[in-house]
Parts: structure tokens; sequence; C-alpha cells
């Protein structure tokens, strides 16, 4: 299709237009047939559950795919571009969900990549770096150093220099697909803002979110997707219509509860210190309880998580476990990700990708990986039961298309998650660290997994869940404590909190 869009003289073409765009990988029909528009200056959500086709039909746009069959156009014109490049500089912006950043360059070279002017000299040189800068003093990051590593961010600040890398540029369509889920409350209105201002200059704004209250918060239209296919949208409103068309019915409950017992004391964290953080977290935790950890992001909550499992050291502090030496403590500096696990503990890490997945193995692979000798007798792996396990983990959580031998790079993003879940899912551990298990989970999975971490508890299992999203902390958990610039309060009864208390207290670090 060579002709430009036909319109009528009275409605200029939209911005954006995507039509009877379809794309399969092997046999997943990823799209099938979407269509999809963009007018200029909106902000248009695009919604719809784990493995939909959202970042698919995204990266089509943004020229990292190509479709099997359909068109697009900018401004009525037919758009095809011939790969990122070639796209960036017709005017398109992209945030991945996937953080595709490379950790070994610094957060100059990640910003303006593939943008350097090969004629360039100093000169040049100098005006990339003061642009990178524009576009982090545009996000309030404009103190981060150029020249630092990217590796050694936070994931929190590797996501703010994915964000300045698409600002750098003037883009006509800026897409951001879930960046706000690493970021700090303060990041995030200030992306916002960012974004309020770039549509106020005309710039269309396609935003994925699994957060429908950041949706109708930023958002004026939507389209849902759903199997591959656009089901619907209009304007934003209603959460419930926009639930309905997700998930093709309503959902009564978010928040099972499932009948449970708590039983002893499983593990006792005592005046726990990192190198910085956390400052002083100390709390006990029982078996069948599931402890929630609030606070902002920066707090300390991973930190504390990451120094008991020993992934990072403890600079003081003691840890107990009931079930090993008799309850004996002992320092938690000593702490070793391989004798945590021989311990009873399992962790979920924040960073899924550097620590949690090994993208290119496959799904079973990946469930099973630290956890061989649960699938396996004298030595042989049983590979029957291996396969009858993976699928019954994969289905409770609706990993869509997952066949147990597909790589997991494969996965749409949120289905990636729900994999490393899995993982522990099968390790079978007695004390569970949880750092964001829903972050990036749609709402049918995320309550499939607050289903499944109740049953764990259920079975004895002593869970801690650092979490950001308030309502699901006073929706799973039995007891909630709150972190305040390195400093955990005591953990309390869920009734004795309220979600304005739990706030004062993460941002004034009182009001206990
Ligand atoms: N490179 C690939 N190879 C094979 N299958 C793929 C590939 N990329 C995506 N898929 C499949 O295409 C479907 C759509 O994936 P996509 O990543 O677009 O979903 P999504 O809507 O972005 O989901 P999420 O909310 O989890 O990010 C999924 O079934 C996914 O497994
Ligand atoms: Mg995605």
């Amino acid at each position: 299709m060579a002709a430009e869009e036909s319109t009528t003289s009275s409605s200029p073409p939209p911005l954006l237009r995507m039509e009877g765009v379809s794309k399969r990988f092997g046999p997943t029909v990823a799209l099938d047939h979407v269509a999809f528009e963009v007018r200029r200056g909106e902000v248009h959500a695009l919604i719809g559950e784990n493995g939909a086709g959202k970042s698919t039909l995204m990266k089509i746009l943004c020229g990292e795919l190509r479709a099997d069959s359909g068109a697009m156009f900018l401004e009525g014109r037919p758009f095809r571009p011939t790969g990122p490049l070639d796209a960036r500089r017709a005017g398109l912006s992209i945030v991945h969900q996937e953080l595709s950043l490379a950790p070994h360059l610094s957060v100059l070279k990640n910003i303006v990549l593939g943008l350097e002017d090969t004629r360039a000299g100093f000169l040049h040189r100098s005006t990339n770096r003061a642009r990178a800068r524009a576009a982090l003093a545009r996000l309030d990051h404009g103190g981060l150093p150029l020249d630092s590593l990217v590796g050694g961010l936070s994931v929190g600040l590797r996501q703010v220099v994915e964000i300045a890398r698409a600002l750098v540029f003037e883009s006509r369509v800026l897409v951001l697909d879930e960046p706000t889920s690493s970021l700090s409350q303060g990041d995030a209105e200030r992306l916002f803002d960012v974004v309020r201002r770039l549509s106020a200059q005309g710039v269309g704004i396609v935003y994925i979110s699994h957060f429908l209250e950041e949706v109708r918060q930023v958002a004026s239209r939507f389209t849902v997707l759903r199997d591959g296919r656009s089901v619907g949208g209009g304007a934003v409103g209603d959460t419930a219509e926009m639930i309905h068309l997700m998930v093709g019915r309503s959902i009564e409950d978010f928040f099972p509860r499932v009948d449970k017992e708590i039983g002893a004391v499983a593990m006792t964290v005592s005046a726990l210190a990192g190198p910085e953080k956390p400052i002083e977290a100390s709390f006990p935790i029982r078996r069948g309880e599931i402890l929630g950890i609030a606070g902002l992001v920066g707090a300390g909550r991973t930190e504390s998580l990451r120094a008991i499992f020993g992934l990072d050291r403890a600079a003081s502090g003691t840890i107990a476990i009931a079930a090993v030496r008799g309850g004996q403590p002992f320092a938690a500096s000593s702490a070793r990700p391989d004798r945590s696990r021989r311990r009873g503990l399992a962790m979920l890490s924040e960073d899924r990708k550097g620590e949690g997945l090994a993208v290119a193995m496959s799904v079973a692979d990946n469930m099973t990986l630290s956890a061989p000798e649960r699938v396996s007798r004298f030595g042989f792996l049983r590979l029957g039961e291996r396969s009858r396990r993976v699928r019954e983990i994969a289905g409770g959580l609706h990993i869509r298309s997952a066949t147990p031998g597909l790589p997991v790079q494969n996965l749409s993003g949120g289905n990636q998650q729900k994999v490393a879940l899995s993982r522990l899912l099968f390790q079978d551990a007695d004390i569970l660290l949880l750092d964001e298990p829903t972050r990036g989970i749609d709402i049918q999975s995320k309550t499939e997994i607050y289903l499944e971490i109740g049953r764990l508890a259920q079975q004895g299992k002593a869970i801690v869940m650092v979490s950001s999203y308030l309502p699901e902390l006073f929706g799973i958990c039995d007891t909630l404590a709150v972190m305040h610039r390195g400093r955990l309060s005591r953990p309390r009864p869920l009734g004795e909190w309220t979600a304005e208390s739990v706030m004062r207290y993460a941002t004034e670090g009182s009001g206990e």
C-alpha cells in the first residue's frame, strides 16, 4: 500500500495508525489483525494481560520487529521503518519494559547510543554530553555522573537512564512500556510531568501499564489487547470497564484470603545492618505468617532481603532459624546464597534478569535450576515428573504458551516474572523472601499469585514480602512493617495500620 491514507478534508489523519497488523512467532500468534490509533498530543494507554501482544505491537512500530502483514501510517503517510535507528530518526522513541541498557557502558554512552555523529569531533562530544545532561535534568537527575557505568546503578536509576535515552530526541511518538515499575514515587511523578508537557507539545504517547490507577492518572484514551486482538477501547474512565475488557469478565475477588494458622517462630532477624542500608531491621516471622514490608523505593527494603539471603554482605546483626542449629543465632554477615538455600530460605530478587533467570535457557530448566534434587532420583533427572510439575505450576500461574522447552527470552515480560516466581515454588523452601513479586504482572495473574502465596502460608511456610503496592499488602498480609531511611518499624498486625499511617511512617519515620 503505497498511496497516502485516504482522509476526508475535514478531519486530518491521526498521528499514528496501525491496521491489520499480524505477527506470529512459530506456532504462537502474537498479533492477529490489530488496529491501533494515536492522536496528536494524547496519552493513549495500551493495556491487556501478560502475553496479550502489547510489547510486540510496539516493537513493530519502533522498527525492532517486522510484522507479517499490515500497514502503518505516520501523519497519514505510509511508514515502514527498516530498523530501530530508522524509526528513531522518524521520531519514534521507546522505553523498553525489560531494561535494554548496556551495563558495561557509561550513562552517557547509553543515552546517546546510536546517535553519535560519526563526523563529530570534540564539539559534538560536548553537545552530546549537554544533551544527555539536559535529558536527565528533565527527570530531576541532572547530577547523575555521566561517566559512571550503568551496571553499577540501582534498578530504579537504570530506569531513569532508559527514559532519558528516549527523551534525548525530539520524538513525535513516545512509547513507554511499563516505565514506572522500578521508579520511586518522586521519579514516577516527574515522569508524569514530562509526559504531560510532551503531550501538550503535540507528542503522541503510548503508555503501557498494569496499574490502572496510573492509567487513569495520565491517559485520556485506551485500547485493550486480548490474545493478540484489539478488543475495544475508548475514553479512560471506569476501571471496572477496562478490567472487564481485559479479562473478558469481572474480577470479584482481587485478594483471595486463605484460611491458615500462624504457628511458631520460623526465623528471627535482629539488629540487621548493611554497609549503608538497612541501618536497623529486626523482626520475627512465624510459620504460616505473611509479613509485608512497605516503604518508599530506596528506603532499604531490597537491601534488607539481600543481606538476609546473603546476596550482599551484612555489616552486623544476627539471624536465627528455628530449623537450623536448634535456633541458635548466627552472624548475618556469614549468610551466603547457597548456605541460605540449604537452611530452607528462598529469595525472589528484584533484578530478575540479572540474578533470577537464565533467559536463554528453557522454562523447565529455569524452574528447576536451583532444585534439581526435587525431580531427580539417585542422580537421574526424572523427566516425566519434571514436565508434569512444570506444567502444573505454569498452568496455575497462567504462563501463556509456556511449553516447558521454550527459552524464557521468548516469553512476554510478565510471563518471565512468573517463571522466576515458579522457580521458588519448585524449591519448596520454608522461608520465602519475595521482593516485589507481582511487579509487571497482570491483574488476573496477580490474583493467582496472591492465592499461591496464601497456599504456601497455609502449608506452614513463612513469607516476607516487600511491595510498593499498598493495596496488595493490605489485601494479603497478616502483619506489616514499614521501612523509613534504613530503619524498619516494629511489625504490627494489619488491623493496627491504615494506608495513612503507613505512608506517614514511610515518609516521616514516625506515626506508629
Ligand atoms: N521472540 C519471541 N519468540 C517467541 N514468542 C514470542 C517472542 N516475543 C513474544 N513472544 C510471544 O508473543 C506473545 C505476546 O508477547 P508480548 O511480549 O507482546 O506480550 P505483552 O502484552 O507485552 O505482555 P506483558 O504484559 O507480560 O509484557 C506471547 O505469547 C509471547 O510469548
Ligand atoms: Mg510486554
